[in-house]
């Protein structure tokens, strides 16, 4: 058993921070998406602690966060396609997985023995600040033990790890609140040489931005493709209550979870039918009602385009049939 110690978004906690990341310690730090739970990207033991505290079954790659480009260019080869994604939105809510570069120092166990690393540079002041301190990659998968919600919030993550990692940099809730939008990139169909992108994971950054900013439609991973994401197992964010979906009402045993304006509702992801509020509320709506009892959930319909895909994708992995 570790203590976990809460640390505050003052120079003295980033600094600290940075000291137990250098140390090899166990740090969960927030994001513009979800708070992460953070080691050394390049000390094989400290991520390979990540697993443990996580209890995630088998070693899945990790993200590595980074400060900015040129630190990104240090560790994969970023171009093409990548390049464009990238000078368009980082910092951001955008993963990119990108071949490795072996001199960048990374453990071999963030890529979880693949020959492709996923790298985001976030957009939130706390985390960007950390990783200037730290002065290394840093590894961070969501801060939840494994198959739970991700957590948007300090008390999400000390609900989850406390004890299992030595801290949690509080900096409130998390604006985006969905994690990162994936994007990989696949060899050319028809064996050409430039590699296409392809939609791994929807999330905080728009798919309909990605393909403006591309001039094309984005392909989508099938699942369990060569590079599936645990992300895409099917049970996954789950709370221990049952989820029902597309309701229009709650029955009389259920818990409404409600967008959009609906009578009845317990808690509401956006009253006003916003969806970007709706991500930033989702994960905080579900550790609420996972908290608050058994009772099954039902959910109101979500509309299936921008920030919609994300939330939706989030919901019926909630709502799959629990392995
Ligand atoms: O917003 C986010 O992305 C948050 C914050 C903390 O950055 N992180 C996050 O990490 O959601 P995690 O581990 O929960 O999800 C990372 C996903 C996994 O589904 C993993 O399989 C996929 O990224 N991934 C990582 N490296 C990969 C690789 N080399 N190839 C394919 N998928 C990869
Ligand atoms: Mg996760």
């Amino acid at each position: 058993m570790t203590e976990t110690v809460r640390l505050d978004d003052s120079a003295a906690g980033v600094a600290r921070a940075a000291a137990l990341l250098r140390d090899g310690a166990l740090v969960s730090f927030p994001t513009e998406t979800v708070y992460g739970l953070g080691a050394d990207a390049t000390n094989d033991r400290a991520v390979a602690r990540i697993f443990e505290a996580k209890g995630r079954p088998r070693f899945n790659p990790l993200i590595v966060h980074l400060p900015d480009v040129a630190a990104v260019e240090a560790v994969a080869v970023l171009e093409g396609d990548a390049l464009r994604l990238a000078d368009a939105f980082w910092p951001g809510p955008l993963t990119l997985v990108l071949p490795r570069k072996e001199t960048g120092g990374l453990s071999r166990l963030v890529s979880a023995g693949l020959p492709t690393v996923a790298v985001r540079v976030p957009d939130h002041g706390l985390a960007r600040r950390l990783l200037a301190a730290t002065g290394r990659p840093v590894a961070a998968p969501s801060a939840n033990p494994s198959g739970r919600i991700s957590p948007t919030e300090a008390d999400h993550v000390l609900a989850g790890l406390s004890g299992r990692i030595e801290a949690v940099l509080d900096g409130g809730a998390c604006p985006v609140g969905v994690e990162s939008t994936i994007v990989g990139f696949a060899p050319g169909s028809g064996g050409g040489a430039v590699p296409e992108p392809v939609l791994l994971r929807p999330g905080g950054l728009p798919v309909e931005a990605i393909e403006a900013c591309l001039g094309a439609p984005l392909a989508v991973q099938a699942e369990g493709g060569p590079v599936s994401a645990p992300g895409q197992l099917a049970s996954h964010y789950a709370p221990r209550a049952p989820v029902r979906l597309g309701a229009v009402e709650a029955r009389p045993d259920e818990r409404l979870l409600g967008f959009g304006p609906v009578d009845g509702a317990v808690l509401n992801l956006s009253p006003s039918g916003d969806l970007v509020e709706a991500a930033a509320n989702l994960f905080h709506h579900l550790h609420a009602l996972d908290l608050d009892g058994a009772r099954p959930i039902a959910v109101s319909p979500i509309p299936e385009h921008g920030l919609g895909v994300a939330i939706n994708d989030r919901l019926r992995r909630a709502a799959a049939p629990r392995g």
